[in-house]
């Protein structure tokens, strides 16, 4: 039996061991999944446990994506670009980092018929989801991506010539109210807050949040009072894990599998 884990701080929230358990049941995969709090001083040992085939691939989520980088020996061509790794795997004998994230956003703007490239985008957050969304963006056709980050200097790090990096002291000056806003920070994901003021969310935006537990966020539920089109981070989420699934087994088992089912699956745990 294959065993593998998603590691990150905090991860009681996640439900990647249930998606991927589910998964490999309905596909017959023998494989188990299971998630583990890590400080960032364990990170090498869990490293270790995939050198040595204890473990055949893990997961990464918050905070770790772009530190992990450093204990890889190499990573895909996207990865690298993005500078973000969430899935990891033993290759030709290599410790391999790859990015599945990127690709999991991709396909939920395709999914929910979200046009981007007529729009301005907002982008909350600086760290490793967000990298891998701008690179999906751009993948998409954006045009003008304004981020904005808690820590500026990130933020600025970030500048080309489709991004322009604010301090969130601004935002009321760059948020339209025609602009797609899309958090990839962890604001809501624990606590009652929201990433921006909610007097600058209006009905004629799409407010997109990475964060699916819980599944309406105060961002979200501000969108809702306003009527603004809201998508939360469901579908990406799943996308990834399917991804990483089919990186890690060499088979299209994302297309064999019922996403519909899955995401009812997880609604439900998540209500
Ligand atoms: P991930 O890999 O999931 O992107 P991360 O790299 O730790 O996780 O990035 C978390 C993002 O959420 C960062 O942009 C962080 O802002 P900082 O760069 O200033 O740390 C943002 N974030 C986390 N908590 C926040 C908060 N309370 N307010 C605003 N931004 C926050």
């Amino acid at each position: 039996m294959k065993n593998f884990v998603v590691i990150g701080s905090p991860i009681k929230h996640s439900l990647s061991p249930y998606l991927h358990n589910y998964v490999y049941n309905s596909a017959s995969i023998n494989a188990k999944y299971a998630k583990k709090e890590v400080s960032i001083n364990e990170l090498s040992n869990v490293i270790e446990l995939i050198r040595s085939e204890n473990l055949d691939g893990i997961n990464i989520t918050i905070p770790y994506k772009e530190v992990i980088l450093k204990y890889l020996d190499e990573v895909s061509p996207q990865a690298n670009l993005i500078g973000s790794v969430n899935v990891v795997y033993m290759k030709n004998n290599l410790l391999f980092g790859n990015n599945t994230d990127w690709y999991g956003f991709k396909e939920t703007i395709i999914k929910n018929n979200i046009s981007i490239n007529d729009k301005e985008i907002i982008v909350l957050g600086a760290g490793g989801t967000s990298k891998a969304i701008l690179f999906a963006l751009k993948i998409l056709g954006a045009k003008r991506i304004n981020l904005f980050n808690r820590t500026f200097t990130k933020a600025k790090n970030m500048q080309d010539e489709i991004i322009t990096a604010y301090e969130y002291t601004d935002s009321e000056q760059i948020i339209k109210s025609n602009s797609i806003i899309i958090n990839t920070t962890s604001v809501g994901m624990l606590k009652n807050d929201i990433p921006i003021n909610s007097s600058l969310i209006s009905k004629n935006q799409i407010l997109i949040d990475v964060i699916y537990s819980p599944l309406l966020t105060p961002f979200l539920k501000a969108g809702i009072e306003k009527g603004a089109q809201i998508i939360n981070g469901l579908d990406m989420f799943i996308f990834q894990a399917l991804e990483s699934i089919d990186l890690w087994f060499g088979e299209t088992y994302s297309n064999k599998v019922n996403f519909k089912q899955i995401k009812t699956n997880l609604e439900r745990k998540l209500c």
